[in-house]
């Protein structure tokens, strides 16, 4: 039945009828809960009331699927407006993206150049800008950029996933540009060649990156829901005398909130992620079709607005 149940989620995440219908109508079914708003407004609205209550925010604008060299630019244009705001609003944020949204598969001089126009205004707003790590066939592009990138601009970070056979060779390559990481399990399908097939085994070697990058003494994003990992960060930190100011936690909005707060009240940093935009619905069916479980908020949520 959960099986059958992700399946279906994931096969309407792709819907166009399903998409186009959810941006006329906009958040429904209950997506607040995972989703920031289906526009900037009120995406501040939703980084805002996180910074009352003591927790960081990042936003990930969901635009619309990037084929062309106009709609590259077109998402680079809604990413400076975001930056904008983040600073016009004086929000404690940063933003999350994704290199595929500004040309990485159209050609890396497209984004790049994209990239440029983002990290200028980074530096002018002094907000810092997280590329995150897509697919195997784009890592090696993205690790490129990020240190391309890094000798020209400080507010400039990436991300590593523990599912890879490769991160922890990446992680002490990173380690020359000081590099501010966040650790990730690893989101994609990858195939045995390239990444580890059995979960405990990613687990293990997630627990491993923490602790090399922790060593290392570089900032560390660790972005996960799990207890023991993220009990396993503390460890470390403590042995080592690791200040609670060389890293934090990071968690997808709506997933486990009360460890978010138990996080926050316990003095660490706790860093929420927002997704915000037009094409909240296939984010939105992602996240049902990870966790079944879920689908209890939507038939909550359904006839409210
Ligand atoms: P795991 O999947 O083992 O889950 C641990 C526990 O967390 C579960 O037992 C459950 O209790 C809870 N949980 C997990 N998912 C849940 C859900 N959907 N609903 C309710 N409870 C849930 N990946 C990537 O490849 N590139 C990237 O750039 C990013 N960026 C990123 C940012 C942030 C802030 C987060 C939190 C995650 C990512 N990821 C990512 C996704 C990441 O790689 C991974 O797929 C998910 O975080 C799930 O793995 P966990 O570490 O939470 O552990």
């Amino acid at each position: 039945m959960e099986a059958l149940l992700s399946k279906t989620f994931q096969n309407l995440s792709k819907n166009s009828i399903a998409n186009k219908m959810a941006k006329k109508y906009g958040l429904r079914f209950g997506a607040k809960r995972f989703v920031a708003g289906s526009n900037l407004e009120q995406a501040v609205d939703c980084v805002r009331e996180l910074n009352s209550n003591g927790m960081l925010a990042m936003l990930n604008y969901l635009g619309e699927f990037t084929n062309s060299k106009t709609s590259a630019a077109e998402t680079t244009e809604d990413l400076l407006r975001t930056l904008d705001a983040i600073k016009d609003h004086q929000l404690n944020c940063y933003l999350s993206i994704k290199l595929t949204s500004i040309g990485l598969e159209i050609g890396e001089d497209v984004c790049s150049e994209n990239l440029q126009r983002i990290l200028d205004k980074s530096e002018a707003t002094d907000t810092f800008v997280r590329l995150e790590m897509e697919d195997y066939s784009n890592c090696q592009k993205t690790l490129d950029i990020f240190k391309e990138m890094k000798t020209k601009y400080r507010n400039i970070g990436t991300v590593v996933q523990a599912y890879l056979y490769r991160t922890e060779n990446d992680i002490n390559d990173l380690n020359n540009y000081n590099a501010n990481l966040r650790l990730v399990k690893g989101a994609y399908n990858e195939s045995s060649e390239v990444a580890y097939p059995n979960k405990a085994d990613v687990d293990k070697n997630y627990k491993n990156i923490i602790t090399t990058h922790l060593l290392n003494g570089n900032y560390a994003g660790i972005a996960t829901h799990d207890d023991d990992a993220i009990r396993h960060t503390i460890r470390v930190a403590e042995r080592n005398e690791i200040p609670k100011n060389n890293f934090e936690f990071q968690m997808l909005h709506g997933i486990r909130p009360e460890l978010q707060k138990q996080l926050r009240d316990e003095g660490y940093k706790v860093r929420v992620y927002l997704p915000f935009g037009n094409e909240w619905f296939g984010y939105f069916m992602r996240r049902l079709a990870e966790r079944p479980e879920n689908l209890t908020f939507v038939v909550k949520n359904t006839f409210k607005k």
